[in-house]
């Protein structure tokens, strides 16, 4: 709205005179309403005027107004609307004053307290339009209160937890540290906030700490990462970190990060591969006793009874070699069990003819069979080739055990830079959470699968659902010798 208006004054400011624009400020446009509706209010006492002063009340906080500048208003429309009101009007020499129903009546002798309901109604009026600051008031108290209470459970969160929790600005200097993490890396909270976080972290563990702080700043959502920190007095600690970032006014400004002692995971996790090495051994030394040993007893078996079948009446000896014949399948059993207790053609030949062996063994004793599809595949490091093995024997065994499938299919493929395996069946499928968290019957194998495939850096996805059959999809990252090393070494 633009109007050319004479000198005066609007809202305490000084407009100029003379034909110039002027643009009314959201205070003025309300000042006028105001006085407007006051004035209004003084004659009716309407509710309709009172919703008037709580709308300009809530247009004034929208507007910026602060209750100061309301309070100006409100005696500058007093001035307007109710001095006239108490002030006789020289020429009729009567006063004119509301009845109440909009109607002015005139008397001559204006009551004392008709003079009070007159300024006690102009208070209501301020009061009203006051009514969204005390609302907006109350409400900023109370979102304060939550932010303080907030921040107080935070702060107990942080200083109580039993993981390290941590916060550093975007380039990784600390900004604070918890209890947690100031007595397990034995820096006090001073001293760490004088340093980068790569300073506390093992000289083999910078790099990977500093790809996840700039995975994570760079908007990505890095999984958690193993790595060692180097404390106060040389000693190292096994942490898995996971981070996030924190942000003021919608802009990243830091890094607030977990560290977890997994010190106790670690040594878990040493044992059981000693554990798994040390079964590897035995099966080894048991599948050895029944190929070599008690492969050579049934031999010796053999040629006893066929010199006890020649020295008996012809009928007697058929019967003998009859037991013969079932020496024979003892064998053929045992050879096989042998293999698949620890084939040796798994390092004799490599993944592939081992499963093929495998997989036969399993057809002919649950008459499902099984399509091998292995193109291509070389032979890999010894623990990879033994982990593969094992974890699809499991799968296999499950299959074969679990699924009433009518067929499987094994595939081995190698793609850049992993490789890949996968048992399907199309049998009853299952739930694997419920398979996983039922500790009514809880076998061990999956759980094994996932943690032989640790050893070697891989991982096992399962997808089954019912009566849709089963997948196991088991990959390798090739390029990982490291933990590789780690099962030989
Ligand atoms: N291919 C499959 N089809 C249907 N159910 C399966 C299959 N694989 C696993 N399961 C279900 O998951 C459960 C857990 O399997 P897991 O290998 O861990 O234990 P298990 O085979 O019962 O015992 P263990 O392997 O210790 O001898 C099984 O009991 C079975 O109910
Ligand atoms: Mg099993």
């Amino acid at each position: 709205m633009a109007r050319s208006t004479p000198a005066r004054t609007r809202g305490g400011v000084k407009v100029p005179s003379g034909p110039q624009i002027y643009k009314p400020s959201i205070k003025d446009e309300l000042a006028d309403r105001y006085s407007a509706a006051l004035k209004q209010y003084l004659r009716s006492f309407g509710e309709q005027s009172l919703q008037e002063a709580y709308e300009i009340g809530r247009q004034a906080i929208s507007g910026g107004l602060c209750v100061t500048e309301m309070v100006t208003i409100h005696h500058d429309a007093l001035i307007k609307s109710l001095i006239p009101l108490l002030v006789p009007e020289e020429q009729e020499g009567k006063f004119r004053v509301p009845n109440g129903d909009g109607e002015e009546r005139e008397t001559p002798v204006l009551q004392p307290q008709e003079r009070k309901h007159l300024v006690k109604s102009a208070e209501a009026f301020l009061d009203e339009c006051l009514m969204p600051f005390e609302i907006t008031y109350l409400g900023y108290v109370e979102a304060n209160e939550a932010l303080r209470m907030s921040e107080e459970r935070y702060r107990e969160l942080f200083e109580n937890a039993n993981d390290i929790i941590f916060t550093t600005d975007l380039l990784g200097n600390f900004i604070s540290i918890n209890r947690a993490g100031e007595q397990a890396t034995g820096y006090a909270r001073e001293a760490a906030r004088r340093m980068n976080f790569g300073e506390m972290c093992a000289p083999e563990s910078q790099e990977a700490a500093f790809r996840m702080l700039n995975r994570r700043v760079m908007g990505e959502y890095p999984g958690p990462c193993e790595l060692d920190l180097i404390t106060r007095d040389g000693r190292r600690i096994s942490v898995e970190i996971r981070c996030q970032l924190v942000y003021r006014e919608e802009k990243p400004c830091g890094i607030q990060a977990i560290a977890r002692d997994i010190a106790e995971r670690k040594r878990a996790q040493e044992s059981l591969r000693h554990l798994t090495e040390a079964l590897e051994q035995e099966a080894k030394r048991i599948a050895h006793a029944l190929h070599d040993e008690a492969g050579q007893l049934l031999a010796s078996v053999h040629i006893a009874l066929e010199s006890v079948a020649r020295d008996l009446p012809a009928a007697q000896g058929e019967r003998v070699r009859g037991i013969e014949g079932l020496l024979d399948e003892i064998e053929d059993q045992l050879r096989r069990l042998s293999h698949e207790l620890r084939p040796t053609i798994l390092d004799d030949l490599g993944l592939a003819p081992a499963i093929e062996f495998l997989s036969q063994g399993i057809s002919a004793r649950t008459g499902v069979p099984i399509v091998i599809e292995a193109d291509g595949v070389s032979r890999l490091p010894a623990p990879v080739e033994e982990a593969l093995y094992r974890v699809m024997q499991e799968a296999l065994m499950n299959a074969s055990k679990h699924a009433k499938a009518t067929s499987m299919t094994v595939t081995l493929r190698q793609q850049a830079g992993e490789f890949i395996c996968k048992v399907r069946d199309n049998g009853i499928g299952f739930d694997l959470r419920t398979a996983l968290t039922d500790n009514t019957e809880r076998g061990f194998g999956l759980i094994n699968m996932r943690e032989r495939l640790k050893f070697v850096g891989g991982t096992c996805v399962i997808t089954s659902s019912p009566n849709q059959g089963t997948e196991v999809l088991i990959s390798v990252p090739l390029e990982n010798r490291d933990a590789a090393q780690n099962l030989t070494g």
